[in-house]
């Protein structure tokens, strides 16, 4: 009897959550790097048994890479099957892959206990951790933590030379992806620079249900490479969605033959525009822009996608191209213009002229950005001279919530407008300073949206240190440079500054700099011109500074002789956090009652670390986010009546 009610106790346990989310597999984020931390509810140890049956064909993808670039090698690191692999590549079983080609595996998924996995079995080869095998060796398909309770098993040690069972990533189709036609799931190995979007695209899959298949949403989107995202599929994937650029419809490789020379960049090009206008890439990146849109502007109706615009996005992008650009320049071009091609939506001049009233001054939201309406939905125009290409690329390989998102763009009478997704609440700027509250008396932010947007920033700033490639350095921290959604979220702005963290500063970058947002930049920034992702977290510290005490920079080097860190010199010397008159006097007086001393406390001395003159003293962005986080979590713990002292929203 006993027995029988824990037995029901425990199935409630496991299939309650099932049933009642709706949305499928969570995604595992960044949790795969941290194999100190095990967390089983974000599925790091695999994919929950929550599909209708406990086995299916699934399919994974890898990236060939020697030793393992070969149908037979990739076979057997994976475990598949070598002639359904060669067949579902379209290539014959002797055949190699190119470094870097995407190739699709066939496999086997059971259930083992609560999680889906495929079994590989890996020889242990010396220098191996449990984290290198998931992800260098098996480059994400599995976890740290997966190989670890593998390895937890076994009696013996491991040494090199012994066999290990590594569970790979896969998962069958639940009940209501059944009920939709999804007959496999595809664990896609993500690579640097992929958006849930453009990952969709490539399998003609509907972004919105790729999203809710891994428990995203349109406001955390966040993916991360070497990680894998489930792609639900109603049909076996082919080889023609997985080679870059598909091939014209009319001379697809026929089976068995090896892959063709990668063609040249032109005829990627041309390859590119086929099967864009072709549609599904186009139609389901346009379908995200617009789902994108309507989401953020609290769902209202959503238009249908707009495939006509794809002649049009045709004759705007090759404009510029056929001017007078150089080979090189144009090469360039043409890449950049592949990719955004594939994730952007591009605007007739006209729509935009319509959006802002013909660009009227009472559009004008500042220099020379506008506010427009665009069927219906808000969005900022950025009206820019010259070569934008790099921003431009570099903005559509950012995915990130919390780094501006671009939607579209148009070119007109050699002008490039860029077209944002509006934050409603403007900058952070004008909510933060003391002296603005009191010409504004209800805009100011409490504690917890205080630490949530410095969160906020130092996990978008995270993501472009440690997630793109290459490394950007953001380098134009300043409070306004961040922008306020309607749920108080940071949405950062200005890439113009950002700068790849392997190149050096420009001088430009440097000169430009010292005169606009002095306050923020490092010592060694000002007096040595170097660049470093610590840079960032110097600025970072600035503006946590700002945001805990409500003053401006400025108003806060009055104080000190040369460094910004001996503000903090007084509240750091009391011990008791709770009698601390210092901390009071420190804070923001608005805040006052509304913060817990202590947690305030780890936010100073957090601020004082990212303020070390020395940059290799600082914490790395990763450090930053994960103490902000863990305050946050405290703060919301703590005070879960926190009066909410915004009366404006
Ligand atoms: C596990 O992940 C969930 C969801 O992200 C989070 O709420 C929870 O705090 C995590 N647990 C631990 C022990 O980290
Ligand atoms: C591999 O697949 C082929 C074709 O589906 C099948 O004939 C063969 O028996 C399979 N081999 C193994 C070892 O399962
Ligand atoms: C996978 O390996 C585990 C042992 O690690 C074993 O218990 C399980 O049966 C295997 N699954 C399949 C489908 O072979
Ligand atoms: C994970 O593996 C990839 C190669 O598969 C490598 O490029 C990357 O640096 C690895 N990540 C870490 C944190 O070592
Ligand atoms: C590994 O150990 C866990 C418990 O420690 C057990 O539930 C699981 O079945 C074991 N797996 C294998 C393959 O022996
Ligand atoms: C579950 O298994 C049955 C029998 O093998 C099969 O007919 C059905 O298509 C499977 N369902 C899903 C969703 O894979």
């Amino acid at each position: 009897m006993a027995s029988m009610r824990l037995f029901l106790i425990f199935s409630l346990l496991l299939i309650f959550p099932l049933v009642s989310i709706k949305a499928q597999q969570p995604y595992i984020k960044k949790l795969n790097t941290n194999c100190r931390v095990r967390n089983a509810s974000t599925s790091v140890l695999g994919y929950a048994c929550n599909g209708v049956n406990r086995t299916c064909e699934a399919y994974l993808t890898f990236r060939s890479r020697p030793p393992y670039n070969t149908v037979t090698s990739i076979s057997n690191l994976l475990n598949a099957n070598a002639t359904q692999l060669s067949q579902l590549n379209s290539v014959s079983e002797t055949a190699a892959f190119g470094t870097g080609e995407t190739v699709l595996v066939p496999t086997r998924c059971s259930c083992l206990g609560q999680f889906y996995q495929a079994n590989a079995t890996y020889v242990i080869q010396s220098g191996d951790t449990p984290f290198t095998i998931a992800n260098n060796t098996f480059e994400g398909l599995s976890t740290c933590h997966a190989v670890q309770v593998e390895r937890s098993n076994l009696t013996i040690d491991i040494y090199p030379g012994s066999r290990l069972t590594v569970p790979l990533r896969c998962a069958c189709p639940t009940e209501n992806q059944a009920a939709d036609g999804i007959r496999y799931l595809l664990s896609y190995l993500i690579t640097w620079g992929q958006s849930v979007s453009s990952i969709s695209a490539i399998f003609g899959v509907n972004t919105g249900v790729t999203l809710a298949a891994n428990q995203l949403s349109e406001q955390d989107f966040t993916i991360y490479p070497f990680t894998t995202l489930l792609v639900p599929l109603s049909d076996q994937p082919s080889r023609s969605q997985t080679i870059a650029p598909p091939p014209p419809p009319t001379t697809s490789p026929p089976p068995s033959s090896p892959p063709p020379p990668t063609s040249s960049v032109d005829n990627k090009w041309i390859y590119m525009l086929i099967g864009v206008l072709g549609g599904v890439a186009l139609t389901s990146s346009i379908g995200f822009a617009v789902f994108w849109f309507c989401f953020l502007q609290k769902r209202k109706q959503i238009p249908p996608p707009m495939v006509s615009s794809a002649s049009q996005s045709f004759e705007a992008i090759v404009k510029p191209g056929d001017k007078k650009l150089d080979v090189d320049e144009d090469s360039d071009f043409m890449e950049s213009l592949n990719s955004i091609a594939q994730s952007l939506k591009v605007y007739k001049f006209e729509e935009l002229k319509s959006a802002t009233q013909d660009f009227s001054p009472n559009c004008l939201i500042k220099g020379s950005v506008y506010k427009g309406t665009i069927n219906g939905d808000l969005a900022a125009i950025k009206k820019m001279h010259g070569d934008v290409s790099k921003e431009i690329q570099l903005l559509n390989t950012i995915h990130h919530h919390n780094l501006i998102r671009l939607s579209g763009v148009c070119f007109n009478d050699s002008h490039w407008y860029l077209v944002f997704e509006f934050a409603v609440n403007g900058p952070l700027s004008d909510w933060i300073y003391q002296d603005e509250h009191e010409q504004t008396t209800n805009k100011s932010l409490n504690w917890i949206q205080r630490i949530q947007i410095a969160l906020d920033v130092a996990n978008a700033l995270d993501y472009l240190h440690s997630y793109t490639t290459p490394p950007y350095v953001y380098k134009n921290l300043e409070s306004s440079n961040i922008l306020l959604d309607d749920e108080f979220r940071a949405k950062i702005i200005n890439f113009d500054l950002a700068r790849s963290a392997e190149g050096q500063a420009g001088q430009f970058a440097l000169t430009r700099h010292i005169v606009g947002t002095r306050g923020y930049m490092s010592p060694e920034y000002l007096e040595n011109g170097l660049v470093s992702t610590k840079l960032d977290v110097y600025g970072l510290g600035v503006l946590m500074l700002e945001i805990v005490t409500g003053k401006h920079v400025y108003e806060l080097y009055e104080k000190v002789k040369k460094n910004l860190s001996e503000v903090l010199d007084d509240v750091l010397e009391v011990e008791d956090t709770d009698e601390n008159q210092k901390l009071t006097d420190f804070v923001d007086p608005f805040l006052q009652g509304d913060y817990p001393p202590h947690l305030a406390m780890s936010v100073i001395r957090l601020i004082d670390g990212c303020l070390d003159k020395d940059p290799s003293a600082r914490p790395d962005m990763n450090e930053v986010s994960q103490s902000l986080s863990r305050v946050l979590t405290t703060s919301q713990a703590v005070d879960i009546s926190v009066t909410i002292s915004v009366q404006g929203r």
